[in-house]
């Protein structure tokens, strides 16, 4: 529940504007208060007479009142507010914020902002996937801001793609979520691998393995439903991330992989190497298709760099870095073996013996070994483990 929250929605020119009104009702059977901030766009789309009666105060639109030159407070604004939505976002709202063009009363307040923002685009598709758009939002993302991505659906256009803005009962839903969760990694940047490696023989042959990529995005969305901003770097895998805060990287290959991690590492809080890389690739792959009429083959495999102990052996104090453990005997000596010569925090073992437990499933049983201690779960939701590890690193935070 919303209960006692203050929210500033911020409204923009766009068709989607008839939506906020649905947000805001949505927000305050949730139990906000709801103070309503307009552009002069905006204003062309819904009238603040709805917005005013809605949220039963005057909306905020101008830096004074025409009326009686009273001034309005943006500062206040930023210091009343627990969090602030945008919805809908245009591009040129998008833009202006990006670049701190504080030309009305909306980016005034936006820059003034002590509190969590949300931001939900709504625009063309041409002009969400155009490279200033994108550009601009990973700008925002990296002023901690959430962007909560459009939908694809048909537009005021009438063109199908990408740039719908969010279900306004959807956005409630995200900001609700995000004041339920404890925000114990927040300002934290967390860096993830998941899913298998693809490496490559020829053009249409590769070695893989089963690896699904279900625990590292479980441990994706835990990151940033708890405030940390989440690079996920990911392998081939048919899985989507739904929260803004997670930055996903696809990668094919174990040293693309590699390349991807060591880029975001320098300013990572903690690495969780949760990915199943492969530890071999073809010494070269074929340019074209390898016929049949061939014959038989050999493969020559050769070593590829292991990422978590790359990572283990650059880490500085204050950061940490978490390995997996998949083993089929003598899982606890193998795990304490990795955690020592990978220079680990911490381990999560799982053993193939367990039914339920590591590829492809949608549960895990997990023990977690480090220098000090020993923590064995029941099998549980892939979602659960998440929590229960994330729970064990932010431990080692505050240890330190
Ligand atoms: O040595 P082993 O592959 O069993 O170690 C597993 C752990 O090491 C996992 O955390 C996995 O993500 C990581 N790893 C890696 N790079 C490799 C091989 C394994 O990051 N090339």
């Amino acid at each position: 529940m919303l209960k006692g929250k203050h929210i500033v929605v911020g409204i923009t020119g766009s068709i989607a504007a008839y939506k906020a009104c649905t947000l805001i009702r949505a927000l305050i059977k949730k139990g906000a208060e709801v103070q309503a901030v307009i552009t002069p766009a905006g204003k062309e789309f819904i009238t603040p007479v709805t917005l005013s009666t809605l949220t039963s105060k005057p909306v905020v639109s101008e830096f004074f009142s025409r009326r009686d030159g009273s001034w309005h407070s943006h500062v206040d604004l930023g210091l009343w507010a627990d969090a602030m939505v945008i919805a809908p976002a245009t591009a040129s709202t998008i833009g202006k914020m990006a670049h701190g063009v504080a030309d009305n009363m909306l980016v005034t307040t936006y820059l003034s902002m002590k509190a969590p923002v949300f931001i939900a685009p709504a625009m063309d598709l041409d002009m969400y996937a155009h490279p200033a758009t994108q550009r601009n939002l990973d700008i925002l993302k990296t002023y901690g801001n959430r962007i909560i991505e459009p939908a694809e659906g048909e537009l005021a256009s009438h063109l199908i793609g990408k740039g719908r803005m969010e279900e306004p009962e959807r956005i409630a839903e995200i900001i609700e979520a995000f004041f339920a969760t404890r925000q114990d990694l927040a300002g934290k940047h967390i860096l993830i691998t998941a899913g298998p490696t693809y490496e490559r023989i020829d053009p249409v042959r590769f070695i893989g393995n089963y690896s699904s990529g279900k625990m590292g995005f479980a441990l994706a969305e835990e990151c940033a439903a708890r405030g940390a901003q989440v690079t996920l770097v990911a392998g081939p895998v048919q899985m989507q991330t739904r929260h803004p805060a997670i930055r996903r990287i696809d990668v094919e290959t174990a040293a693309e992989m590699l390349s991807a991690a060591a880029g975001a590492f320098p300013t990572a809080d903690a690495a969780i190497l949760c990915a199943a890389v492969a530890d071999f690739t073809p010494d070269h792959a074929a340019i074209s298709k390898i016929k049949r009429e061939r014959g038989e083959q050999t493969l020559r495999l050769v070593p590829t760099q292991d990422i978590a102990a790359t990572l283990g052996a650059a880490k500085r104090p204050e950061q940490r870095v978490v390995g997996f453990a998949l083993e089929t005997d003598n899982e606890e000596s193998h795990a304490r073996e990795k955690l020592a010569r990978k220079h680990l925090d911490f381990i999560v073992l799982n053993s193939l013996r367990d039914a339920g437990a590591g590829f492809r499933c949608d549960t895990n049983k997990v023990t977690i070994l480090s220098a000090q201690e020993e923590k064995k779960f029941p099998l549980k939701a892939k979602s659960e483990v998440a929590k229960d590890i994330i729970d064990t690193l932010c431990q080692t935070f505050a240890d330190c």
